[in-house]
């Protein structure tokens, strides 16, 4: 089947085109419908299917006689650790970790935060939660406490699962400390955290709350499967919104399952037994989708890395994994590429490394800037595949097809919507669809195809709110862009407060509300900045109140410190600027658009309802002084 045929499949008749998908997989149960879309907006796929997602990502390998291939390589630079797990060993310790989750009493519905590092035991708590029907939710280890703690308290653990220490190009990073201030500040208090003490820092644990990892798995039996509703949660993933309360985005088993395996084979065009490797975090919702779910499924091999792209030795890493462990497809941010191409310009790293085993190169979590896709188009040879996907979807919603067709490439193009989604462009205003070539905001004409949130985490009206009320019948994106008359998707960036800062997707409105607490502080406010490495980076503009007259370099200061303590050193809020005002429309909403564009360097045009165009002047001076405000390259 061509790529013609599955997407007017998937939209005229999706029961008969995921109905076929889902037999790729396991099921203890068949499902009862392929699609219940009888309560719209909501929609359940698979409703009545029972099955487990561990026993498709694990023990399904290991039964059909594939238990010695392995199935996680971890390649830690900055532990000079390299280490092989096959799928019968990896079945083992997961099967162990869910026999000590059950000793601790979590069952099936309950939840489990994990805040680790990069290392397998990561992927494996992810997966022991999945084999007893529990809900994890992972939390990236470079948010800060606060950030934890707001987390703790809407998943409402029952034991919490972390490491004593992440590590860092050159740090060590103690998690320990983080944790336990997060479980402080929390209202709700989790019965066990389990500790994974590493060599680089050991915690201290408090008695009776805190238990010792390896004390726990030596001592645990291995359990087995607890087969869940197709529908049931298999996460929950935190996700920055326009506030500072994260939206809980929740993940089903079956519909996951199903298009993730989909996915490997017609996307990344993997098969049993590749070596396919996310460089990316298990803490965002890529590493949850393609370093653990997607590879595993498939009964592919998948990296676990704990390492940067530079610097973890330098610019080569990438090539020398690539060629190390005989990888076919990688997958990682335009950001990572920008990092090796400012470092090592002429490609002269990959010299050093035979990469023939190299077939694809994927790029997402931003969009692919024309300049970083000719670079590495011509320095790696292979197709550079810009896929367009969010946090909520859990899969592309736009890319090209390594497996089903490779469709040739356009620059700034995330080339054509994936099979499921029906992707439109509408006039923000008067919500009629607009034709090709106009720039609009991206929404998805319901029902999302499987593995697309069915909500947010015990809170449907949020839900509603935030992506289905806007415009009806459609899940609005909060991208904005257009299709071009080949029905190539170009997809220009947030329509809100939502940036993307080195891939990482983070609020401004959350970074406000943590500047806003500074006690000189009277009005502020953030928008992402392009950056030439970073995409983008948040900058701030602050008012004073009156009668403060600090050095305005020492408040600066203590704002930055206050952003990186309360979200965490992963925000890169450096800048900010101290003003007069901020420039406002007449009924007080503050002009945020035309201030990201003049921290651009973009033209743009005084709104007619601003109350007083001199302060745009004023605006762009100072963006000047703190370096932005000139196009970035
Ligand atoms: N735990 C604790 N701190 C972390 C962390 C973690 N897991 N990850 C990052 N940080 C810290 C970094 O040390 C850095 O701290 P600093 O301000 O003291 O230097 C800060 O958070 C920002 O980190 P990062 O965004 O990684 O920037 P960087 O300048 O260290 O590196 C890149 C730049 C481009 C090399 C890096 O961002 C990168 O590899 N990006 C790829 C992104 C990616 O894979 N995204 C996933 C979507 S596909
Ligand atoms: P996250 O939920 O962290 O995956 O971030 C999702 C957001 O990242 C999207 O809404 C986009 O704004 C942006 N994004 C991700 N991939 C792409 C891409 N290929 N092109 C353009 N923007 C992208």
């Amino acid at each position: 089947m061509k790529y013609q045929e599955a997407y007017r499949e998937s939209l005229e008749n999706p029961e008969s085109f995921w109905g076929r998908a889902a037999e790729e997989l396991v099921w203890d149960r068949k499902w009862d419908k392929v699609l219940e879309f009888s309560n719209p907006p909501f929609y359940k796929w698979f409703k009545g299917g029972m099955l487990n997602t561990c026993f498709n990502a694990v023990d399904y390998h290991v039964q059909q006689g594939r238990g010695d291939q392995v199935a996680v390589i971890y390649d830690s630079p900055v532990t000079n650790t390299i280490q092989k797990i096959t799928y019968s060993q990896l079945q083992d310790r997961v099967a162990r970790i869910a026999g000590f989750l059950q000793k601790l009493g979590v069952a099936k519905g309950h939840t489990v935060l994990i805040y680790m590092p990069m290392i397998p035991e990561a992927l494996m708590s992810m997966l022991a939660c999945a084999r007893l029907g529990a809900i994890h939710s992972v939390v990236f280890g470079g948010f800060a406490s606060r950030e934890l703690a707001i987390r703790i308290d809407d998943a409402k653990p029952k034991v919490i699962l972390s490491a004593s220490c992440g590590i860092e190009v050159q740090r060590v990073i103690p998690y320990k400390p983080l944790l336990d201030e997060a479980i402080d500040i929390a209202d709700h208090k989790p019965e066990t955290c389990v500790i994974l003490q590493r060599p680089q820092a050991k915690a201290e644990l408090k008695q009776t709350r805190d238990l010792e990892w390896a004390d726990l798995e030596g001592k645990a039996e291995p359990v087995g499967c607890v087969s869940v509703e197709a529908t049931d949660p298999l996460y929950i993933l935190y996700t920055s919104g326009t506030t500072g309360k994260p939206k809980g985005v929740v993940r089903d088993n079956g519909g996951h399952a199903v298009a993730l395996k989909w996915s490997m084979k017609h996307i990344y065009g993997i098969e049993p037994g590749d070596v396919y490797w996310a460089a990316s975090d298990v803490g965002w919702v890529v590493g949850h989708s393609y370093i653990v779910y997607g590879p595993l499924l498939m009964g592919a091999t998948t990296i676990v890395y704990e390492g940067k792209p530079v610097g973890t030795p330098d610019p080569g890493a990438f090539w020398r994994l690539i060629s190390q462990h005989g990888v076919k497809a990688l997958f990682t941010a335009p950001t990572a590429i920008r990092a090796i191409k400012r470092e090592d310009p002429k490609g002269e790293y990959l010299r050093k490394y035979d990469i023939s085993s190299f077939d694809t190169l994927f790029l997402a979590g931003e969009r692919l800037d024309p300049d970083t896709y000719y670079w590495a188009s011509e320095l790696l040879q292979v197709p550079v595949i810009d896929h367009w996907w969010q946090t909520e979807t859990g899969w592309a919603i736009a890319g090209n097809f390594r497996g089903l067709e490779l469709f040739p490439t356009k620059a700034g193009s995330a080339t054509k919507p994936m099979p499921g989604y029906n992707v439109k462009i509408l006039d923000g205003g008067t919500a009629e669809e607009l034709g090709p070539n106009q720039n609009g905001v991206i929404v998805v004409k319901l029902p999302l195809p499987p593995c697309n949130l069915p909500t947010l985490w015990q809170d449907d009206r949020r839900f509603v709110e935030s992506y289905m009320s806007p415009f009806p019948g459609y899940y609005l994106t909060g991208d904005g862009g257009y299709i071009d008359e080949d029905g190539y998707v170009f997809v220009m960036g947030r329509i809100d407060d939502v940036i993307n800062v080195a891939g990482h997707r983070l609020s401004t409105g959350g970074m406000e509300e943590v500047l806003a607490t500074h006690p000189n502080v009277a009005e502020c406010a953030v928008v992402g900045a392009a950056d030439s490495l970073k995409g983008q980076v948040p900058v701030g503009f602050v008012v004073l109140k009156a009668g403060v007259s600090r050095p305005h370099d020492e408040i600066v200061g203590e704002l930055v410190q206050m952003v990186r303590k309360e979200i965490g050193p992963i925000a890169a809020f450096k800048q900010a600027a101290v003003v007069n005002r901020l420039p406002k429309t007449r009924s007080g909403k503050v002009l945020r658009g035309t201030m990201r564009k003049i921290a651009d360097g973009e033209s743009y045009k005084v709104p007619s309802t601003i109350d007083d165009p001199a302060i745009l002047e004023e605006i762009g001076s100072a963006v000047l002084t703190i370096g932005y405000g000139k196009k970035a390259n």
